[in-house]
């Protein structure tokens, strides 16, 4: 049985911590399900984790339409969340209400992600009031990067920490069932949490959030470019990685690999005329 919004809600009513985490393909997905995570965000993040990239702004729909799809063949137990790219919502509510459409019906997950306060409250209500889960997201909007000037942390004055809750405030509102709180100062976090009635997810946000969200590669060790500040990394999958290929290479180059036991035989005989 797959979770539901409401028991996310009533997680944070019971101050039972939420985890998150994200997922972008069938395999890794299957996994963290198994592993019980609550709720899997096929973030749009996999523009810089599985494609290189260096935003999150090439990402398109297709692309997360596709990922969104083999996360939820991998998955049973979580609450699956299709993130909404660049310029898929921004336009205007009926398009942000088609693209959200094409997500819940072309892939099977169960909620949407989109970025941004106040600005976005109307879209995230239409979106809701067609009967889907929207969940938010402010505070460092990796889709903003170019307008807030790079990766820095948000709401370090009174004035855009004002600015920061009121955009909570308008997005639990809308509707939203949960709201990811992305860079923003532990105490920040902390009031609004304390001012939301819907969970809030942090992400460099500090232990005072209903939950937490990391992106899976930098927390296994598996993107190598850059470690954020905010990630801790539970392991090293590039040095696991690494170690194997550099152990196939050498068992094939000294003939170690295949051995009988990894491939079939018949008998020599049959082969005598050949
Ligand atoms: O795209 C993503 O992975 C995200 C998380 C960092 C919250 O938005």
């Amino acid at each position: 049985m797959r979770l539901t919004i409401n028991k996310i809600q009533d997680m944070k009513k019971a101050g039972e911590k939420i985890t998150m985490l994200t997922a972008y393909d069938y395999s890794t997905a299957k996994i963290v399900d198994e592993s019980g995570v609550n709720l899997i965000l096929v973030g749009d993040t996999l523009g810089e984790v599985m494609m290189g990239y260096e935003t999150t702004l090439p990402v398109t729909i297709e692309e997360m339409l596709f990922h969104t799809k083999a996360v939820v063949r991998g998955t049973k137990n979580a609450l699956i969340i299709g993130d909404m790219p660049f310029m898929t919502y921004q336009i205007n509510a009926d398009e942000a209400m088609r693209n959200a459409g094409r997500f819940m019906q072309e892939t099977g997950c169960q909620a949407v992600k989109l970025e941004g306060g106040a600005t976005v409250a109307n879209t995230i209500k239409r979106i809701v009031d067609a009967g889907i889960p929207v969940m938010g997201h402010i505070g460092l909007t990796p889709q903003s990067i170019n307008q807030l000037g790079g990766h820095r942390v948000q709401g370090k004055t009174p004035d855009t920490a004002s600015r920061l809750l009121d955009d909570a405030l308008a997005v639990q509102q809308a509707g939203a069932f949960a709201i990811v709180i992305e860079l923003v100062p532990m105490q920040l976090a902390k009031v609004i949490t304390s001012r939301l009635s819907i969970p809030t997810i942090g992400i460099g946000a500090g232990p005072y959030c209903d939950g937490q969200v990391l992106v899976i590669h930098d927390m296994l060790g598996w993107f190598t470019d850059f470690v954020p500040k905010h990630t801790k990394q539970y392991a090293n999958l590039a040095d696991v990685i690494k170690t194997a290929v550099s152990s196939y290479m050498d068992e094939v180059k000294s003939g170690a690999f295949p051995t009988a036991a990894h491939t079939s035989s018949i008998d020599e005989e049959l082969l005598k005329d050949l």
